[in-house]
């Protein structure tokens, strides 16, 4: 019994282990908003989800993996990011390093009709405001088209 209780423990540290080294992921729910150049597959966060939304935490550092194809190769892609509180108009959004072709998981040229991860970081700071959040993801080909874009839905906690 003994060595079946240790074969039990172990599998279950092999399997946190694994856990750990992934982190957790949750599949994003999002709505096209007028992709042209391409296509976005999914979207999966390291945060939490929860009925829909995003769970984005003050103090955090949120990864998203954005799973994309390109209609055409792509030797320079940038995101463009916004936000919609209350239905108000998108307010753009900074992002600290918006060059998807950089540290970001991308070998450009991306390849056409190949479906590629990229993976972008974002801070949650503690200033931004507690509430219902419309993100508009946008990633942009050097001519300014949408490779996709993104409506995903958020919740900004403390
Ligand atoms: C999500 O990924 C970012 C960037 O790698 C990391 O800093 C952060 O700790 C991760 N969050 C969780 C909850 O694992």
């Amino acid at each position: 019994m003994a060595s079946t209780e240790f074969i039990v423990a172990l599998t279950l540290l092999v399997l946190c282990g694994v856990s750990l080294s992934h982190g957790t992921q949750c599949k994003l729910t999002f709505r096209d908003c007028g992709s042209k150049q391409g296509t976005l597959n999914s979207a999966l966060y390291n945060g939490t989800c929860a009925k829909g939304f995003a769970i984005l935490k003050h103090g955090t550092t949120a990864s998203i993996e954005f799973n994309f194809q390109a209609k055409k190769a792509e030797s320079a892609l940038k995101s463009k990011v916004a936000g919609s509180i209350a239905g108000l108009p998108f307010v753009s959004f900074p992002l600290g390093n918006p060059d998807a072709c950089k540290d970001s998981g991308l070998t450009c040229p991306v390849p056409a009709n190949t479906n590629v991860n990229y993976q972008p970081v974002l801070q949650i700071l503690n200033t931004y405001p507690k509430v219902n959040v419309i993100v508009r993801w946008e990633l942009q080909d050097s001519d300014g088209g949408d490779v996709f874009c993104a409506l995903i839905p958020a919740t900004i906690t403390s």
